[in-house]
């Protein structure tokens, strides 16, 4: 008997999205994977074993739109009635220096990371309020607890994520509902392989899925890794203001100002 009968995962055609599916496929798991890309999807299903390939549901979606992803969950209840896991992991990043700023990619980003995780997570409640039961995570970010250099948007996303996810655990942990924020270092993707900079102590996806999976087991409020990196972030975090602006510049200070 799986873990999890049904789980929905959002970002799932590449990356840590597909990594979490597969440890979920080979516990049994049935996978509904949700991304623009449905050739990717595709092709991730007809990678696998034949007896894995049955309990994946493609379920294309662009998440910052609306009707998409309502039509997407239509599809998974009609097909495997409401998941019992929803881990809304779609994100992306663009690093953004300070002639970047603008409305447009600002917005998109917000659309993607925060609003379309919480659509997300607004069409699994009122199922999983009614059957009493059901696990909620969202992947944020160590950038999510303190602002940091070219990531304003991101971090904006991350830590507003982050904050729902909390404010969510308190109102439906009673209805029997678990709530985990997933907070990720850097993680070898096809989103970190976009960054300029060099990123200490990255992990491979597998390795964070390996993370995410212990921690969904032990439904963790935060599941945060790898841990040397991510409670030095948490150290940081309680660093007086002044003292850890001044002590983040110096450290990507170089970086931070090549423009
Ligand atoms: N890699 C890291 O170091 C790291 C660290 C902290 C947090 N994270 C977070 O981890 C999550 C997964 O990222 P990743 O590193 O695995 O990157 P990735 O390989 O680029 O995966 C991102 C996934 O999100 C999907 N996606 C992007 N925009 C979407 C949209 N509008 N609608 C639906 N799906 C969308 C992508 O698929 P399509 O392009 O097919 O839509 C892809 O499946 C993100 O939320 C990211 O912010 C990553």
């Amino acid at each position: 008997m799986p873990q999890f009968g049904t789980a929905w995962i959002t970002g799932a055609s590449t990356g840590i999205g597909q990594e979490l599916s597969k440890k979920l496929l080979s516990q049994g798991t049935r996978v509904a994977m949700t991304a623009r890309h449905a050739d990717k999807i595709h092709a991730f299903r007809d990678s696998l074993p034949a007896s894995q390939q049955t309990l994946v549901l493609p379920l294309p979606a662009d998440v910052a739109n609306h009707d998409a992803l309502s039509r997407a969950y239509a599809k998974l209840k009609d097909f495997w009635g409401a998941p019992d896991l929803l881990v809304a992991n779609a994100g992306t990043h663009i690093n953004m220096q300070a002639s970047q700023i603008d409305w447009v990619p600002c917005r998109d980003l917000l659309s993607i990371n925060l609003l379309g995780a919480v659509d997300c997570i607004t069409f699994v409640l009122p199922d999983m309020l009614a059957r009493k039961s059901g696990y909620i995570a969202g992947v944020g970010s160590l950038s999510a607890y303190r602002g940091l250099p070219w990531a304003a948007a991101y971090g904006a996303s991350k830590a507003g994520l982050n904050n729902f996810l909390q404010s969510l655990r308190f109102d439906v942990e009673t209805h029997g509902i678990t709530v985990s924020a997933i907070n990720p270092g850097f993680v070898q993707t096809p989103l970190t392989d976009r960054n300029p900079f060099p990123m200490p102590m990255k992990i491979s996806a597998e390795k964070a899925a390996e993370y995410i999976w212990t921690g969904l087991l032990k439904k963790k409020k935060e599941i945060h890794f790898p841990p040397a990196f991510s409670w030095s972030f948490k150290l940081l975090r309680i660093l007086p203001y002044p003292m850890y602006h001044a002590l983040i510049r110096k450290i990507t200070g170089s970086a931070s100002r090549r423009e």
